[in-house]
């Protein structure tokens, strides 16, 4: 087994605190804008997590999207799967907001639901078990400690349906590799290309707040087999961010 990684954008700040959902909360506006522009490969992701969807669900499936921000994921799935319906759980509750603002424009018909929950804490409860077709979550899940995570990889399991699957691209790390922080350097060169006036502004926000725990593929795949997913597969990988999909037994 490989040594735990945790690594933090701001070593000095407090690590009782989670300061990463108030960071969001604090730039909802200007996410998108900053997000397509600056973050290497968030497009091709998206698309690609929606694909999966389109490929493994029934036109009408019932979805969480966890951590939905401002629903970028949702919208790519819908794009493809126009039947589906969506459940929008985040942190933040003006990333929510948005998310229901853009698809509910869009897709009126989509939202099933929404909540406003850290997915540190009961972000579950009272929703249905074996509820679900499947959970998509897209860049939400480094942001969790690893004994957060495995107890929301956990919770993923017992909302969805036999046979469901969940759906997500996370930020690893792999020893002895520089992928990490030659995705951020590619991240800097774009961000450049923005207004300065916003880009410093996500860009310092996110420096100074967001959190990140990384450990590496293998550590978290075994994570989501010893939950009692089966069949987790890698389908896409841009330097440290790749995409997952595991499916619960039949
Ligand atoms: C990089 S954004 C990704 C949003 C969206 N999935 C996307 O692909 O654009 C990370 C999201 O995770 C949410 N988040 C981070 N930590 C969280 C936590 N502990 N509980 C709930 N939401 C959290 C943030 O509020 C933010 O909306």
């Amino acid at each position: 087994m490989d040594s735990e990684i945790i690594c933090d954008a701001s070593e000095e700040k407090t690590m009782t605190e989670d300061t990463t959902v108030s960071c969001y909360d604090d730039h909802a506006q200007a996410y998108d804008a900053y997000q397509f522009a600056a973050v290497p490969g968030y497009r091709e992701m998206l698309d690609l997590a929606a694909e999966a969807a389109r490929r493994y669900l029934s036109p009408d499936a019932r979805i969480i999207d966890l951590g939905c921000g401002t629903g970028n994921a949702s919208l790519a799935v819908l794009g493809k799967m126009p039947s589906a319906r969506i459940f929008l759980l985040d942190g933040s509750e003006r990333m929510v907001s948005v998310a229901r603002e853009k698809i509910s424009s869009a897709h009126p018909r989509a939202i099933l639901g929404y909540r406003v929950a850290d997915l540190a804490e009961n972000w579950a409860e009272g929703l249905e078990s074996e509820g679900y077709d499947c959970i998509v979550s897209t860049l939400v899940l480094e942001h969790l400690p690893l004994d957060r995570y495995r107890r929301a990889i956990e919770e993923c399991f017992r909302l969805l349906k036999p046979g469901g699957w969940l759906i997500a691209s996370e930020g690893y790390a792999e020893e002895g590799s520089d992928m990490r922080e030659w995705f951020f350097q590619e991240m800097e060169v774009r961000r450049r290309a923005l207004d300065p006036k916003l880009s410093d502004f996500v860009a310092g926000l996110r420096g100074e707040l967001e959190q990140h725990y990384y450990t590496s593929k293998a550590r978290k795949a075994q994570w989501w087999q010893e939950a009692g997913f089966c069949s987790s597969a890698v389908l896409w990988q841009y330097l440290c961010i790749a995409l997952m999909a595991g499916r619960k037994p039949l």
